[in-house]
């Protein structure tokens, strides 16, 4: 399959173009910028994209491409950072803008050129830089220029070598795809072969290859998208020899884990374990007040469970994970080591532990890829357009010490928001909307009696990947609903409060 390699110097946009080019149905490959040619080489480009990056290609030390990429003799398209590389490199000159280019701004461009093919002579495009290109390396000539970009877009059509200032990328360029489409397809050669239904294919195909006749694959199943597309596409390869356990701790939501066995076991006729240890879970938190300790605390007991099963069931030589594209590029990139905000809790560190081969096999998608993988393998839209819930579940949501009573008057006030943020036709729109159970009473009244009792935060974000999120402007009379049905129908409760903390300075989750 034809591959587009992109490199990736820091830019932020990186992954967007990964997407981008998978819009249009090529696949796509995102390396680190230094990324030594033979393992460029392993994945046979068709063609490389030079994304941007922070730096000044002037800077010491700055990121550079392995120089044989040069001679790999594919097109290559640098964009800003990406450009600047080709040109310093290829023997033009980079220098200082005296003025940074930041924002929108309109080219003059070459619309004979293959890359700008359906552009207009002028055009919008989004620049952010601060040096530019001043003198052209040998071989290449100017296609797009402005007042403040001499060299605005640069190409060497003997060599398929170009270059742009801008980020056709953004939405802010109006014409962007047409260019990466130009370069992509007519450029590159590169047809459009990737689509779910054929992805779904090879990878059964692959699972089968890898898994072969006999050997049996444990997954553990939370019920939320990766897993369950993960355990679609491994059942389609394996059938039964998939087994998967799905650990009711006890923080779940309401119905939650009857739910999951009627979808999964009934409906879908996986090969299910549940395993209700609510009472392990509820012991082994008892009294814990601190946030990290409780997210410890769980994360540890899911790891003994969850060996006990897999020893219990016994002979597996694989353990599934619904690792995403994301995370792989995570551990990647660029970026330097962060703090802990907050420890999350996944299988992560299992399959070291436990000695089992791992199988990932959504490792190449994003996740809007994911969802359609799993329409093409039957999922229900429910299913597949589930808000993301923490693996601690509401044991991050009671604030303080956990009870069952506590986490019961959660469970009742979390239904109704759920209930109401649905029958409002917001589920889909909103990227998380749930009840928060504070560790604090207030009076109220209610009839002729005094109450001293529980307050229910209701939170609900917008955000497109969880990394900054705003609270979300609901309709007041929506409130109100959630307010009441709240107060009136959860026993304990007598105060109801809707968070307006965007993210930073606050999280999504309150612990
Ligand atoms: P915060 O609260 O850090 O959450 O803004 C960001 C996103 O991550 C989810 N979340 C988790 N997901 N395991 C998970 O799988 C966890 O331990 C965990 N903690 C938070 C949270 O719901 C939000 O979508």
């Amino acid at each position: 399959m034809q591959t587009v390699v992109i490199l990736d110097f820091g830019s932020q946009y990186s992954q967007l173009i990964a997407r981008r080019i998978r819009e249009l149905q090529v696949r796509s490959e995102l390396l680190p910028g230094d990324a030594p040619v033979a393992e460029i080489r392993a994945h046979s480009p068709a063609a490389l994209i030079f994304a941007g990056g922070p730096a000044s290609v002037l800077a010491p030390g700055s990121p550079r491409p392995d120089p044989a990429v040069f001679e790999l003799g594919v097109p290559i398209l640098g964009i800003c950072y990406g450009l600047q590389l080709m040109g310093h490199l290829l023997g033009g000159r980079v220098a200082p803008a005296n003025d940074r280019e930041y924002g929108p701004a309109r080219l003059e461009v070459d619309a004979a050129s293959a890359l700008f093919d359906g552009w207009e002579v002028e055009e919008e495009v989004w620049m952010s830089h601060g040096d530019r290109l001043e003198e052209l390396p040998p071989g290449f000539r100017v296609v797009a220029r402005n007042p403040s970009s001499p060299v605005a877009a640069m190409e060497d059509p003997e060599r398929r070598f170009f270059g742009v200032q801008f980020h056709p990328e953004v939405s802010h360029t109006p014409k962007g795809m047409r260019l990466l489409k130009n370069f992509v397809h007519r450029i590159a050669g590169c047809p459009s072969n990737w689509t779910m239904q054929a992805y779904a294919e090879r990878q059964v195909a692959a699972l089968r290859e890898r898994i072969g006749e006999h050997d049996r694959v444990l997954l553990a199943l939370s019920g939320g998208v990766d897993s369950s597309v993960t355990a679609a596409l491994l059942q389609r390869a394996i059938g039964d020899r998939l087994v998967c356990v799905f650990v009711d701790n006890g923080l779940l939501r309401k119905d939650e884990a009857r739910q999951v066995e009627e979808r999964y076991a009934a409906r879908m006729g996986l090969n299910l374990v549940c395993v209700d240890a609510a009472e392990q879970f509820l012991d082994a938190l008892a009294g814990v007040v601190d946030p990290e300790q409780k997210r410890k605390i769980i994360g540890r007991a899911f790891v003994k469970i969850f060996e006990e099963e897999a020893k219990r069931l016994g002979g597996f030589r694989f353990l599934g994970q619904g690792t995403l594209y994301p995370d792989v590029i995570e551990s990647v990139s660029f970026r330097g080591p962060a703090v802990t905000i907050k420890s999350h809790h996944n299988v992560g560190g299992l399959p070291e532990k436990m000695k089992l081969e791992l199988v990932e096999p959504l490792r190449e998608l994003f996740k809007d890829e994911v969802r359609a993988l799993g329409a093409e393998l039957g999922l229900d839209d429910e299913l597949l357009w589930r808000q993301p819930f923490p693996g601690p579940g509401l044991a991050v949501r009671v604030l303080g010490a956990l009870t069952r009573e506590r986490l019961d008057i959660l469970r009742e006030a979390d239904a109704i928001v759920a209930q109401e943020i649905k029958a409002a036709g917001l589920y889909r729109s909103i990227w998380q909307s749930f009840a928060v159970l504070l560790p604090v009473q207030t009076v109220g009244v209610m009839g002729d009696e005094r109450t001293y009792d529980n307050v229910i935060a209701v939170r609900a974000v917008n955000s497109v990947d969880a990394m900054t999120a705003d609270w979300a402007r609901l309709p007041h009379e929506l409130l109100a609903r959630l307010s009441s049905r709240i107060i009136n129908e959860v026993a304990g409760v007598n105060r109801v409060v809707y968070d307006i903390s965007s993210k930073p300075p606050a999280t999504i989750e309150w612990e």
